[in-house]
């Protein structure tokens, strides 16, 4: 089944999601590789990427060739986003960015609660702030669009800060904006206030499906390939996102692509941890995603034994 989110085409609708310290380019490669759609880096703050901080430019690590990857960041308003977009397409253009060329998506993070995030006034505290987020939004498609049309733009909030702004759906009031900019909206079905153990609220899915028609991603809980279908199929979302699910096993998307099992053979994890080896070393990624991963896949084979 394909998916189309404005200009881009994918081939099936489960997406890999954005993940501090664990989506780097061997990870995205071979998420992308065993059927997930679309993957996107980790967070990206735009503050920094305008000052052309290192270790932030660095984030922007799009190597790998098997599904097409956006790049997520987190920005406080309209204005700084504009400077952040307009250098990413400054830095596009120069000698050493050439990989910056294979971004086909540009997603907002809003729903990040780090109390950082909150201090500077970016992520989820701007949920109910819906003039300013359609300002934010208005401007990720203007400025994306005047210089790539083919780039597709996005964001992925939760359902409020807490659980006041949840009951009183702050975050529905946004999808008129959505779908007037957006080529695609992605619901964390949870407030911010709410920690990883805490189940999603699928049900808010279903309700937005009423009031989203630009492309609506579900996400939270699709932990396995079966509950990442129970969400499609039960919410109507046109996809769903990934995230704890493949650091799990990232054998869901052959799954879920319809590619073969769910679970690995162990020669399947070794083949998967030299090839993601291989890969971060060929583009200098840095230790602690290796060492992230390395523990990552020892305790997939320990599984497997
Ligand atoms: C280790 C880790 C890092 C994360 N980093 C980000 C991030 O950089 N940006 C973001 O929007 N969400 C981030 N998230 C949230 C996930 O993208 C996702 O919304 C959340 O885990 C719920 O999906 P799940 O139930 O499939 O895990 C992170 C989650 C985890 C577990």
């Amino acid at each position: 089944m394909i998916l189309s989110l404005g200009p881009l085409r994918l081939k099936n609708p489960y997406l890999l999601a954005p993940m501090e310290a664990v989506s780097d380019t061997g990870f995205r490669e071979l998420c992308g590789s065993l059927g997930a759609s679309l993957t996107f880096t980790e967070m990206v703050r735009g503050a920094s990427f305008v000052r052309e901080n290192k270790a932030t430019l660095d984030l922007v690590d799009t190597y790998e060739t098997a599904a097409p990857v956006g790049v997520q960041f987190l920005t406080k308003g309209p204005e700084e986003l504009q400077r952040t977009i307009e250098k990413f397409f400054e830095l596009r253009g120069r000698p050493g960015f050439e990989h910056f060329r294979n971004v086909k998506a540009f997603d907002l993070n809003f729903g990040c609660p780090s109390p950082e995030n909150i201090r500077i006034g970016a992520g989820p505290a701007l949920i109910k702030r819906t003039a300013k987020m359609d300002a934010i939004f208005r401007t990720l498609a203007q400025v994306t669009k005047r210089h790539d049309e083919t780039i597709a733009v996005g964001v992925k909030l939760r359902l409020g800060m807490n659980r006041l702004e949840k009951e009183r759906k702050v975050a529905y009031r946004l999808a008129p904006a959505a779908n007037e900019h957006l080529d695609f909206f992605t619901m964390h079905a949870k407030h911010a206030a709410q920690r990883g153990r805490e189940e999603a609220d699928w049900s808010a899915l279903h309700e937005l499906r009423d009031l989203v028609t630009t492309r609506l991603i579900g996400n939270g809980g699709a932990l396995d390939a079966e509950s990442a279908r129970k969400m499609l199929r039960e919410t109507k979302v046109d996809g769903v996102m990934v995230a704890r699910g493949a650091i799990r096993n990232p054998w869901i998307f052959r799954a879920l692509s319809g590619q073969g099992a769910e679970l690995p053979t162990r020669d399947e994890i070794l083949d998967a941890q030299s090839a993601y080896l291989a890969t971060a070393k060929l583009y200098g990624t840095r230790q602690k995603y290796l060492d992230f991963h390395e523990e990552n896949f020892e305790r997939m084979l320990q599984e497997r034994r």
